[in-house]
């Protein structure tokens, strides 16, 4: 099995989406191990429990009010994935950057989830800035892309899958919300799917 961890902070519908891929057999020989969040009120949470996978809650705020670096948070995060048996990570809407003290552990198997195409809208609030370039007649369509991250650069790395969203005049930014959020929903298992389940090596990856 490929142990996975899936990082969350918030509604957890992409966690929804690979906990059913995973129930229904779209994602062979990959088992989500553990789920982390560093919100205790994220909705994320209560999915992985009524999935029966083990959840952390891991906030940053006890390292920085202790004034404990960075790179602290980053590395026990690290370690208890490490502790957990998990050889891939996924993050599905995780709001903390991750530097090179958790990345170093994980090389090339950390998976980000972007609700924009490559090069575009990185960081928070990507769906509406998006939606108002569009106002502004500056793009026509935004997109969804998942890639790797390799380093602490936010929204970009090596990418595995992207697809175009049009945006439609007449909507809102509601309407378009949903539907980049159906395209993830989609996106993100099929991509984890071409990712880890064309064959295995022995450390758990593909071949
Ligand atoms: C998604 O749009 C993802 O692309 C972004 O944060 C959102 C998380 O949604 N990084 P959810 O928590 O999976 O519902």
């Amino acid at each position: 099995m490929i142990r996975i961890a899936v990082l969350v902070s918030g509604f957890g519908s992409n966690l929804q989406a690979i906990l059913d891929a995973v129930a229904d057999g779209r994602l062979p020989g990959v088992q989500v191990a553990l789920v982390v969040s560093n919100r205790r009120e994220a909705l994320g949470i209560r999915r992985a429990v009524r999935h029966g996978v083990p959840v952390v809650y891991f906030p940053l705020s006890p390292y920085t009010q202790a004034g404990r670096p960075r790179q602290a948070y980053d590395a026990d995060l690290a370690s208890i994935l490490r502790a957990f048996d998990v050889t891939w990570v996924v993050l599905a809407g995780w709001m903390h950057v991750l530097g090179r003290a958790f990345l170093s552990h994980f090389p090339s198997r950390v998976v980000n989830l972007h609700p924009a195409l490559p090069g575009t809208f990185a960081g928070t609030e990507a769906i509406a800035r998006a939606y108002e370039a569009y106002r502004r007649g500056e793009i026509a369509h935004t997109g969804v892309m998942v890639h790797l991250v390799p380093d602490e650069a936010v929204d970009a790395g090596p990418v595995l899958a992207q697809e175009k969203v049009p945006i439609y005049p007449e909507e809102g930014l509601d309407d378009l919300e949903a539907r980049i959020h159906a395209v993830e929903h989609r996106l993100l298992p099929q991509a984890l799917y071409e990712l880890l389940c064309c064959g295995e090596d022995e450390e758990g990856g593909k071949v």
